[in-house]
């Protein structure tokens, strides 16, 4: 069987990473997505932006995945197991996952913003975050970013590329933790949905997927994604 994740925040919410879209703890209510995540944002003013970025860095790398990345790790050794994440942070991979493609980048890779090249300098800890750090330059003169999809760019190709085909050829889909809104990635489900793939949702709340996906559990990642495998025949019934 071809099992296919498609994970948004809410998988490491239960590892203590905030969420975007939650009304009190998400990060987009503390900040200006437009003014900390665009590129605009970033040319206006990158020292507050790396300053974010950094402590983003420091955080995910204190946290640990939680039961439901480590159960979706463990399906690979029952089905061939494809991770398509909207996530920055890396606990699919260290949870044990092998196939997991970043659609939204990844807060551990920079590059450089004007010549492309990649960065593998030091990155300073930022344990609290502040308000402006000046990013590091490259030898071109560009500064350095980190590896994340802004509002407004496109997504990577390769992943964007991989992501579609894990869609097409599974024989289920499940979309943990993502509110369902941010396109394209959003678009994937609906692709699956197309296909007549089946599609589980693992999610408290109803999302915009919801109505069409062919299950929706309102349970927490980490105490559904354990044993969902199991559950399929009675979901299905
Ligand atoms: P959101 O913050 O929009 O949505 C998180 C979802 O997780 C919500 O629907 C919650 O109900 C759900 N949730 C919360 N706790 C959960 C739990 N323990 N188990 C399962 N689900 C839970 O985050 P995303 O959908 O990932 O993009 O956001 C999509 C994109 O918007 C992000 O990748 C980011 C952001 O702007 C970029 O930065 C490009």
């Amino acid at each position: 069987m071809r099992v296919t994740v498609f994970s948004g925040a809410g998988i490491s919410a239960e590892s203590g990473v905030p969420t975007f879209r939650d009304a009190e703890t998400g990060l987009w209510a503390k900040v200006d997505p437009y003014e900390i995540s665009s590129s605009e944002g970033w040319r206006a003013h990158p020292d507050k932006v790396w300053a974010w970025y950094l402590w983003r860095h420091h955080m995910m790398g204190a946290v640990a995945p939680n039961e439901g990345h480590r159960a979706v790790a463990a399906w690979e050794d029952h089905a061939e197991v494809h991770v398509v994440t909207q996530n920055v942070d890396n606990l699919h991979e260290r949870a044990g996952s092998r196939n997991v493609h970043h659609v939204h980048g990844s807060l551990f890779e920079f590059h450089c913003d004007r010549c492309g090249t990649e960065y593998a300098g030091p990155i300073p800890d930022m344990p609290e975050p502040v308000e402006s750090v000046q990013p590091p330059r490259c030898v071109c003169g560009g500064l350095i970013r980190p590896n994340v999809v802004w509002f407004g760019e496109p997504l990577p190709d390769d992943a964007w590329e991989q992501s579609l085909e894990a869609v097409v050829h599974a024989d289920l889909l499940v979309v943990v933790g993502t509110s369902s809104v941010v396109y394209p990635a959003a678009g994937l489900p609906e692709l699956a949905v197309a296909h007549g793939t089946p599609v589980i949702e693992v999610n408290p709340e109803p999302t915009p997927l919801s109505a069409s996906a062919t299950v929706s559990l309102r349970e927490k990642a980490a105490s559904a994604l354990p044993g969902l495998l199991q559950r399929l025949p009675s979901l299905f019934d």
